[in-house]
C-alpha cells in the first residue's frame, strides 16, 4: 500500500477504508496454513508467564485496554494495563512471571519507550506490537511483533488500531492454547470470526453514507457521549478521542453503568448521546441506560446489530446496525462505526483531519 491519498479526500478516510486489507494483513502475520493463530509467538514462553502488564499510550492504549478482555476472558491470565506515562512512576510490582507488552504504532513514543526500558532494567521479558518495523520499541523489545497495517499518515490512528486489536485478538488465542482456559470449540469459534473479519468490515464500511449524513446533527454539539460495557467500554473511550482529536467537540467516554454517578448531570435536552451496544452481552443493562439518558433529553445514537435494533430502536434518534458477528470481534465493528463518526463530523466542520491541531503523529518527548 503506498502512502498516497489515492481518489480520497483524506488520509483518514483512506486508511479508514483500507482496513479490511490492513486487517487481512494482520491476521496472515499471525495465522499459521491452517487458519490457527500461530505465527510469530514462537519465541513467547507461555508456561512462564502468570500475568501480562499492557503499557501504551493514546489510542495504542485503548487496542490494550480491549485486550485485557480478549487475555482475561479467552487465555485466563491477569493483564494490567498502564498509561505509558504513569506506569513507571508508580512503582508497579515486577517479577519474572510477568511479560511487559509495549503497544505503539510508531515504536517511538518517548513514555512507551521509557516504560520499556524501565520494564527491562527490572528484568522483565519485554514484547512490542509495533507498526514501524525499524523503530527503537522493535529493536529494543525481546520480542518483537509487527501489526504490518503500512505506513499510517493521517495524525489520528485508525487502521493501525484496529490492526493492534486484531494482532491482540491473534495473540490471546495462541496463548489460550497453552492455558487451555477456554473450550477448543469455543476458540474455534473465535478464530473463525477473526478470519472472516476483512469481509465484517467490508460490509461495515457500506454504512459510510448513513453515518455521513447523521453527523450533520452531531457537527453542532458542544459536548458528546460515548457509552458501552464491556469491551465497548474502551471502544467508547477511542470513540470519545478520535472526535475531539480531529472534530475538536468536547467528548467523553463512559462506562455505561457509570454515568449516573455523575456526569448524568450534563446531559440537557438535545445533548448527543452515542450507544455502543453491538454483539453485546450486557444489552440488556445498557439498553437500561440508554433509558436514563434518553428521558433526560438525550439525543441518542444507538450502534448496535439487528436484534439490538429491535429491542431499543425507538428510544433512539438514530439507529447504525451492523453486520452480525461474534461478539469476540464486535469491537472491531464498532470502531469502523465510530471512526466513520469522528471523519464526517470533522470534514463537517472544516477542520484539518489530517493534521488536527496541537497534535504529533508520534510524541517522542515526554
Ligand atoms: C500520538 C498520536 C496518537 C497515538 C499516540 C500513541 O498522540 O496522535 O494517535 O495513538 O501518539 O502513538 P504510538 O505511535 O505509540 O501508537
Amino acid at each position: 500500500i503506498q502512502a498516497t491519498k489515492g481518489n480520497y479526500r483524506h488520509f483518514m478516510l483512506k486508511e479508514i477504508f483500507e482496513q479490511p486489507i490492513t486487517i487481512g494483513q494482520t491476521l496472515a502475520t499471525f495465522m499459521d496454513e491452517f487458519g490457527k493463530p500461530a505465527n510469530g509467538f514462537e519465541d513467547i514462553d507461555f508456561s512462564k508467564y502468570k500475568r501480562l502488564f499492557i503499557v501504551a499510550c493514546g489510542t495504542a492504549y485503548y487496542a490494550g485496554a480491549v485486550a485485557k478482555y480478549w487475555f482475561e476472558q479467552v487465555a485466563g491470565i491477569p493483564v494490567e494495563i498502564d498509561i505509558a506515562s504513569e506506569f513507571r512512576y508508580r512503582q508497579p510490582i515486577l517479577d519474572k512471571d510477568c511479560l511487559f507488552v509495549a503497544i505503539s504504532q510508531s515504536g517511538e513514543t518517548a513514555d512507551t519507550l521509557a516504560a520499556l526500558r524501565y520494564a527491562k532494567a527490572h528484568n522483565v521479558g519485554t514484547l512490542a506490537l509495533v507498526n514501524v518495523t525499524t523503530s527503537t520499541m522493535a529493536r529494543e523489545a525481546d520480542i518483537f511483533l509487527p501489526i504490518n497495517a503500512g505506513p499510517e499518515i493521517g495524525v489520528a490512528s485508525t487502521k493501525a488500531f484496529t490492526s493492534q486489536l486484531a494482532a491482540l485478538a491473534c495473540f490471546a488465542l495462541a496463548m489460550s492454547e497453552h492455558t487451555s482456559f477456554k473450550d477448543k470449540e469455543t476458540i474455534m469459534r473465535f478464530t473463525k470470526a477473526l478470519t472472516e473479519l476483512p469481509d465484517t468490515v467490508s460490509e461495515t464500511l457500506r454504512l459510510d453514507a448513513q453515518i455521513e449524513k447523521l453527523c450533520l446533527g452531531l457537527s453542532s454539539a458542544k459536548s458528546v457521549f460515548y457509552l458501552g460495557r464491556d469491551m465497548n467500554f474502551p471502544i467508547a473511550l477511542e470513540a470519545a478521542l478520535k472526535l475531539k482529536e480531529i472534530s475538536y467537540i468536547h467528548a467523553e467516554g463512559y462506562a455505561a453503568g457509570e454515568l449516573k454517578h455523575g456526569p448524568i448531570a450534563l446531559i440537557e435536552p438535545g445533548t448527543p448521546v452515542i450507544v455502543l451496544a453491538a454483539q453485546d452481552p450486557l444489552f440488556d443493562k445498557t439498553v437500561s441506560n440508554l433509558r436514563e439518558v434518553s428521558a433526560r433529553g438525550a439525543k441518542v445514537y444507538l450502534i448496535t446489530d439487528k436484534a439490538g435494533a429491535k429491542i431499543a430502536s425507538e428510544m433512539a434518534e438514530e439507529v447504525i446496525i451492523l453486520p452480525e458477528c461474534e461478539s469476540f470481534v464486535s469491537p472491531l465493528i464498532v470502531t469502523i462505526a465510530i471512526q466513520l463518526m469522528a471523519y464526517h463530523t470533522a470534514v463537517h466542520l472544516g477542520t484539518d483531519v489530517d493534521q488536527p491541531r496541537n497534535l504529533a503523529k508520534s510524541v517522542t518527548v515526554e
